[in-house]
């Protein structure tokens, strides 16, 4: 008890002694370095924040139009436009900004490796390497370093002797994960269920996690900003998307039940997510989730957990990703067997590539894998989605095929039989099953008996989001579960 008042009685007067933080650097210029410090700067018109990175292209479009900014998300060009050169800047000076600033979020990407010890599971951290060294290397006076992207457990104490070995300057390194998904970005950022922050448990730790705190503050209220450990805080972040990811593999699994045993997942959604202690949200059945968060972060914990020998805990979270696999391939499987096996040069129209609506990231999207399957069996494969390129299209199914080492041969005849449209109705003509696997709100408006009359017949219609449940004009209708 004594020690707990000494404590609290020592962060209370650290607190009053928080840094004065008048200029921000965030490297990384990605889905989350953008919108979180455009809400900041928009939040702390007093801070001014310089957002760098090492893509110029990236840098040259947060520079360029409003509409035609790298990300897209509900809301964010709005706050660009206000604080875009007034208090928020975006540069390929990376060492200028690192010289001017007091606080540094790192918010660049880790991938799973793709090589060597942890391959297939274990997080990239060149990325993160790279960034401590070049701080080290620049930084002339004490720094505040927030790692904002997500990490496995204890990269927060590598980063500080990455830093501590190669420079002079005091530096406290902080953890603080974020929780934003794509598509609700900007609401997440300013309505957050809860900003975590994690610091060292040392005076000088204390005061960098209360300096930050200061920042989120501005905005949210001191309830909801919880502080912990470093490692608390690091593993969270692989637990909340661990968890959220499971429950979308456990309706995903019992919707396979319900299509053998005559159940509707729609309605046994609704039936548990009604009770209190299981909530409504994340229960939706689809052809499997996606993203740049669940899988990878899934595979860091399964990692972790094999390296700590807890080999029942590793194979119960790797399950989730199983199941993740199967919904995707058995997608692929009733489109092919309900065309009788046989897709050999028909036409299959795609709607939808990103890996959820209103967002144009496509990383881990199952319309990747499901498309992938179907070239294999010898489709030609329409897209259409509103927000994706045909050349992110090309690049995506690219990285896959590199990545299972197919022959040049190979690649370029999937290739030729892959065609992106701007239309859906170009994309659904002449094809014999369309399947929708974005849950764009714009698909549910579309006219299905037009789009059923200009395909084949028997014209079948697999929706793997489940958004055309109800609509009497689709006669031939397979959703999920
Ligand atoms: C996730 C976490 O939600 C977020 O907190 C974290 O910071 C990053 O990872 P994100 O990947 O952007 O966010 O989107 P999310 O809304 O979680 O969706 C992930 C995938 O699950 C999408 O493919 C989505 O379509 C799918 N999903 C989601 C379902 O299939 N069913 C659901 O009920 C919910
Ligand atoms: P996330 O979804 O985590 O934001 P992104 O891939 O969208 O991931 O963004 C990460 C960004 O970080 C990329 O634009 C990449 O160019 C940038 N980046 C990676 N390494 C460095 C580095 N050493 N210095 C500056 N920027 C970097």
């Amino acid at each position: 008890m004594a020690l707990a008042i000494k404590y609290s009685h020592l962060v209370g007067c650290l607190k009053n002694k928080n840094m004065k933080i008048k200029n921000i650097c965030c490297i990384g210029a990605g889905y989350v370095g953008g919108p979180t410090m455009a809400v900041i700067a928009s939040k702390c018109p007093d801070i001014n924040i310089t957002i760098v990175d090492i893509n110029k292209q990236r840098i040259d479009a947060w520079n360029g139009p409003l509409d035609k900014l790298p990300i897209y998300e509900p809301g964010l060009s709005e706050i660009v436009g206000q604080t875009r050169d007034k208090n928020l800047f975006f540069s390929t000076n990376i060492d200028a900004a690192i010289k001017n600033s007091e606080m540094i979020f790192i918010s660049v990407n880790t991938p799973t490796k793709t090589y060597g010890e942890g391959k297939g599971f274990a997080s990239d951290l060149t990325f993160i390497e790279n960034c401590a060294r070049q701080i080290a290397a620049v930084a002339k006076n004490n720094k505040i370093i927030v790692e904002k992207s997500t990490l496995p457990v204890r990269t927060a104490e590598k980063i500080k002797e990455v830093l501590e070995s190669n420079s002079d300057v005091e530096f406290e390194v902080l953890s603080n994960p974020e929780f934003l998904a794509e598509g609700t970005a900007v609401s997440d950022l300013l309505h957050p269920d809860r900003v975590l922050i994690g610091g060292e448990e040392t005076p000088s730790g204390q005061k960098a996690l209360n300096t930050l705190a200061e920042i989120y503050q501005q905005w949210v209220p001191e309830d909801k900003v919880l502080k912990t450990n470093v490692w608390s805080s690091e593993l969270s972040k692989l637990a909340a998307n661990a968890m959220l990811a499971q429950r979308i593999s456990s309706i995903n699994s019992l919707s396979a039940l319900c299509e053998k045993s005559g159940a509707s997942i729609k309605e046994v959604s609704r039936a548990i997510g009604m009770d209190s202690r299981i909530g409504s949200k994340f229960l939706n059945a689809s052809v499997g989730f996606g993203g740049s968060c669940f899988q990878k972060d899934i595979l860091n914990l399964v990692y972790l957990c094999r390296f700590y020998g807890l080999d029942e805990v590793a194979s119960y979270w790797l399950g989730v990703i199983e199941i993740n696999d199967y919904q995707k391939d058995r997608f692929s499987s009733k489109i092919l067997l309900e065309l009788n096996n046989t897709v050999n040069q028909k036409k299959i129209a795609l709607l939808g590539w990103a890996f959820k609506k209103d967002t144009n990231d496509t990383r881990e999207s199952a319309a990747i894998y499901v498309a992938d399957k179907l070239l294999d069996e010898g489709a030609l494969i329409s897209v259409f989605d509103p927000m994706v390129s045909e050349k992110q299209i090309h690049d995506d199914l690219i990285y896959l095929w590199k990545s299972k080492d197919l022959s040049d041969t190979k690649m370029k005849d999937k290739l030729s039989r892959i065609e992106v449209f701007s239309t859906h109705l170009q994309a659904v003509k002449d094809s014999f099953a369309v399947a929708v696997l974005t849950e764009w709100d714009e698909f549910k408006e579309y006219n299905w008996s037009e789009i059923q009359d200009s395909m084949y017949k028997p014209a079948k219609i697999f929706d793997g989001r489940n958004i055309l449940m109800g609509n009497k004009s689709i006669i031939n209708y397979y959703p999920i579960g």
